[in-house]
């Protein structure tokens, strides 16, 4: 079928839609405008669930409209991104970050470009035809389509994530109406749509028919201004109208009318506006009538400003806690639900965050209301990214080249005219990676002249990129993305700098990770100008297939940027990381510290801005030993920013006792169930080893052979591998609790975060080392104890040894082994992954305890979520399934563990650790590229680690800070292991052996 080239078109990006507008849905009366079930209205009509669908590898195949009935559609879910039907023969999924999966041939296309036919019938309801003017609403549709109704065309439009919208009035009939929707993967527009996510294509957001008056509303703006002492508002409200119509205003709060005015053009004065904030979601409504039809939008009061580099809410300073967002459904693609929208924002909720980036385009317009409603600051991105420019530069090719200004300033019209309405867009976004010039400094103008209230942000102009000229009238913020924290500090000191400092992506979630947000956050909270940031990025994306979570290459596709797509604080199914979990730490609304713990004395610190801590209650339990020994709790009254002491009689404590404080909401909210915890704090009260009494309950005796060397202490047998240094086994009352010989290990399964450093740990072959003994065991026997002692290197081939270390066995008499390792480190290595011991325990070692940073995974830098203390679980439990196997599920600052079966026999391990035990083991972690795939085998993999390097987040992030490397050059490590019953053994005493040292 011949289309018209508006898709290879620089001049003509809409044919026939209507001015781009606020977002609003007319009703018959006020409660059904006022729904946020649009379906209730009766002016609104969905088109969404199942259409014809047929697929083609470009349009040319489409044949002609009246051969069109002998095509063979498939049923297809509007909305939803055909390649998701992964059984089908349609183009497949393909995920790119940076590059155009296309050539770079603008405005031109590829000819093979897969389009789909999209069929859908229906009837108006009665009274509808000749009465109303009936409209129709694309909310998003990638890339572009050409639109026709009962045979004739009716209009094309392109740009993926905006709406666009026709009348139909002309076109339908009274009886079956028919629309086809012709959709192109690519367009001109796709140079400007090279966002970092899967390239999909379809009706991806919601379609549905508006039946309006033929005199109507056709746009809505309101503007609040807000006097100094905020004790008053000014409500400006301008509605463009479509023929005659008067409008009357009413504005309510809470049912209760506050205002009312008459006239398209109106002014309304509220006195005390209750303002919005993102803790304070303050909203009215603004309802509107005009000839038959009412319309509800919300309206929210708030003040905005930049004063001396912070950002001022309300008069009060504020952070942005933001998460990017990506719209991304594990099964619908880049259709996103309205309850999936709002579980999102739930999910935000539960975690302290308060803000969203909506990267790389604006979302889905019913988004926004979310936001207004529940409190998240947005930053609204136009439909913009031009990143596959700057493979081959300059990148400023697209955005510096007047011709295509029209695209630009379209798109970001498109973005302002549906969104402006919104009190939660704090700043409009020019996009995200597109180089810059001209046509960047035309959008923040088009933005500045309309709106004298939000901030004006891109990336794209910092400083790194202008050769140092801040871009002042332009740019409101200086945003980066990524930089290490000292650069922070360097821009927060330096007064030349005028701008508050934005970080629109920082913290890179990918994987395990991100490991430095504790970090960023000392370093916002210190500096006014550090105005917060946006981690990246809330969600993994992936395609649910029936083997489980792909990612970028599973597909075949051509090019393809792998499992970058997975990079998320929650899986694609939503169910949050640990990562998540750290983030809602580092960003929760108070802080408690120690004014003097033994004594009982706290202080507790509201960090919130706008709102006191009355409608929380702190909970403390105090542990001893992993077992509480006093608990309580009290109301809170803090006020904003103020702090609160808390006094509280504690008993007298031994051992490793903590207190753990919570701070808990009382009352259940939308998104959450009464009592739900805000965020914790732990303070140590006292940390002291047991002391152990010693016990001689048998001799020790040393039977020494060419191979191994095995002693023996009672029912107890440890042998020790003369070859590897390792021990080979060890046998208690008759149960062998190894399946393999213990073996030292550098090694940890890579994580994302790791996907630099690793190629160095790879070139020294970290992954595959061994040992081998140089020379003869040292044996020492005395009656209560042996001793035997390696001498061992730690190598993989064609380079000298990574390390050269002695090991000791000591086996006592009360069937105690102490294992020590004096441990050099070559010089010039990069830092280590890890240093420690992997057992592996046979089939029906199911059960772990430990005491350490836990119940979830923890790691020097990542552990603002885990708490010291003692847990209990199964050992598949311990595993955290993260898309793309890695290290996971391990523990920082482990004092003992112990590891058994069903029947409680197994072994203790005490010293201070890094401890974990995984039903997979690092080498099938390393080995296996997807979670799906990774295949248990009933055996238990334990790693006794010395220290792990931490987890930063270098993913995309900086390198991993020195402080969390582990690049000790000359270390001991020892730690205790003992055989048998797990409850016969009390760990804490084990732990405070001295004669592990
Ligand atoms: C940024 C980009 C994001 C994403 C991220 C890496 O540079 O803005 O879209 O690609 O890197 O995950
Ligand atoms: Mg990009």
């Amino acid at each position: 079928m011949r289309l018209q080239r508006f898709y290879e078109d620089l001049t003509t990006f809409h044919v026939n839609c209507e001015e781009p507008h606020a977002y609003f849905i007319p009703a018959d009366d006020r409660k059904t405008a006022a729904d946020e079930n649009r379906a209730k209205s009766k002016r609104f009509k969905s088109l969404c669930g199942v259409w014809d669908f047929a697929y083609f590898r470009s349009p040319e195949e489409i044949p002609e409209p009246d051969e069109q009935d002998s095509v063979e559609y498939e049923p297809i879910e509007v909305p939803r991104s055909w390649q998701t039907y992964t059984d089908r023969n349609y183009d497949v999924p393909q995920y790119s970050n940076c590059l155009y999966p296309f050539p770079f041939d603008p405005p031109r296309v590829p000819r093979e470009n897969p389009c789909g036919l999209y069929v859908k019938t229906f009837t108006l309801p009665e009274g509808v035809y000749g009465k109303r003017s009936v409209y129709i609403v694309f909310e998003g549709v990638d890339s572009g389509f050409f639109l026709y109704c009962n045979g004739r065309f009716v209009g094309y439009s392109q740009v993926a994530h905006m709406t666009s919208e026709f009348d139909l009035t002309g076109f339908i009939t009274d009886g079956k109406n028919e629309i086809r929707v012709i959709v192109l993967k690519w367009t001109d527009g796709s140079y400007l749509e090279d966002q970092d996510k899967w390239r999909t294509s379809g009706i991806i957001r919601e379609v549905y028919l508006l039946f309006r008056d033929k005199a109507h509303i056709t746009d809505i703006k309101t503007t609040a201004e807000l006097s100094g002492d905020y004790g008053k508002a000014n409500l400006h409200i301008e509605c463009k109208t479509k023929g005659e119509v008067s409008v009357e205003a009413e504005l309510s709060y809470k049912g209760t009318a506050v205002s009312k005015a008459s006239g398209a053009s109106s002014v309304m004065t509220v006195g005390s506006p209750k303002l919005w904030s993102d803790e304070t979601p303050e909203l009215y409504e603004l309802h509107l009538t005009a000839g038959e039809e009412h319309i509800v939008i919300p309206v929210g009061f708030s003040d905005l400003k930049v004063i001396d580099r912070a950002v001022y809410l309300n008069g009060k300073r504020i952070k942005i806690k933001g998460v990017n967002r990506h719209d991304s459904h594990p099964v619908l693609g880049s259709a996103t639900p309205f309850d999936h929208m709002k579980e999102d924002i739930m999910i935000f909720k539960r975690h302290n965050i308060n803000a969203v980036r909506t990267s790389h385009y604006p979302n889905d317009p019913r988004f926004a209301l979310l936001c207004d409603k529940y409190g998240i600051m947005m930053i609204d991105e136009t439909d913009l990214e031009a990143h596959g420019v700057a493979m081959f530069g300059p990148w400023s090719r697209l955005s510096d080249d007047p011709e295509w200004q029209t695209a630009y300033l379209d798109r970001v019209k498109l973005m302002y005219e549906r969104d402006k309405n919104h009190v939660s867009v704090i700043m409009w976004s020019l996009g995200n990676e597109a180089g810059y010039g001209c046509n960047q400094k035309a959008m923040a103008k088009y933005l500045h002249e309309n709106d004298k209230k939000r901030l004006v942000h891109y990336e794209g102009g910092n400083e790194g990129y202008t050769k140092g000229v801040m871009q002042y009238g332009v740019l409101d913020v200086e945003s980066y993305m990524y930089p290490p924290v000292d650069f922070l500090e360097r821009y927060a000191k330096d007064e030349s700098k005028k701008l508050p400092m934005f970080l629109c992506e920082y913290c890179h979630a990918m994987g395990n990770g991100p490991g430095d947000l504790a970090d960023y956050w000392a370093a916002f909270e210190k500096y006014d100008a550090l105005i917060g940031g946006c981690v990246w990025e809330y969600t993994d994306h992936s395609m649910l297939t029936k083997d489980g979570f792909t990612y970028g290459g599973d597909f075949g596709e051509i090019p393809h940027d792998g499992n970058f797509c997975v990079d998320g604080l929650v899986y694609p199914d939503r169910r949050v990381h640990t990562g998540m979990l750290e983030l809602k730490q580092a960003i929760k609304p108070f802080e408690i510290i120690a004014i003097d713990a033994k004594a009982g004395i706290f202080e507790i610190r509201n960090k919130r801005v706008f709102t006191t801590l009355d409608d929380c209650r702190l909970v403390y339990t105090v542990e001893q030993n992993g077992r509480p020994v006093f608990t309580g709790c009290q109301r809170l009254r803090t006020a904003p920013g103020k702090t609160e002491r808390i006094e509280l009689d504690l008993p007298k404590v031994s051992g490793f006792a903590y207190i753990n404080f919570s701070v808990k909401r009382k009352e259940a909210t939308e998104w959450s169930p009464s009592d739900y915890e805000l965020g914790h704090t732990q303070i140590t009260l006292c940390e002291e080893k047991a002391v152990l009494g010693i016990r001689a309950d048998y001799k020790v005796r040393c039977l020494a052979a060419e191979r191994t060397v095995a002693v023996e202490v009672g029912d107890t047998m440890y042998v020790f591998d003369n070859l590897t240094g390792g021990i080979a086994q060890i046998i208690c009352g008759g149960k062998a609790e190894l399946e393999y010989p213990s073996k030292v290990s550098v090694w940890r399964a890579p994580t994302d975060n790791d996907r630099n450093i690793k190629n160095d740990w790879y070139r020294h072959h970290f992954d595959i080392a061994s040992s081998y003994v140089h020379g003869d065991p040292r044996i020492t026997e005395c009656e209560d104890k042996v001793t035997v002692e390696y001498e061992a290197v730690h190598t993989g081939y064609n380079d000298p040894a990574l390390l050269n270390y002695k090991v000791s066995y000591t086996v006592y008499g009360d069937g105690v082994l102490v294992t020590k390792y004096d441990v050099k480190v070559r010089e010039g290595l990069p830092f280590l992954p890890s240093f420690g011991v992997r057992f592996v325990m046979p089939e029906g070692t199911e059960r772990v305890r430990y005491f350490g940073y836990g119940p979830m995974e923890s790691y020097v830098d990542k552990r603002l979520a885990a708490v010291m203390g003692e847990f209990s679980g199964t050992v598949k439990e311990q595993h955290e399934p993260y898309v793309r196997p890695q290290e996971n599920g391990s523990h920082y600052n482990t004092k003992w563990a112990q590891v058994y079966s069903n029947a409680g026999e197994g072994l203790t391990f005490a010293g201070d650790m890094h401890f974990g035990v995984s039903p997979y083991g690092e080498e099938k972690l390393t080995g296996t590229r997807h979670e799906y795939e990774l295949e248990e085998d009933g055996l238990a993999y334990v790693a006794v680690n010395y220290r792990q390097s931490g987890i930063g987040s270098n993913s995309c992030g900086p390198a991993l800070a020195e402080k969390h490397r582990f690049s000790e050059r000359e270390f001991s490590f020892s730690f205790a292991v003992k055989p048998g019953v797990a409850a016969d053994t009390d760990p804490y005493e084990l732990y405070g052996d001295n004669r592990i040292q």
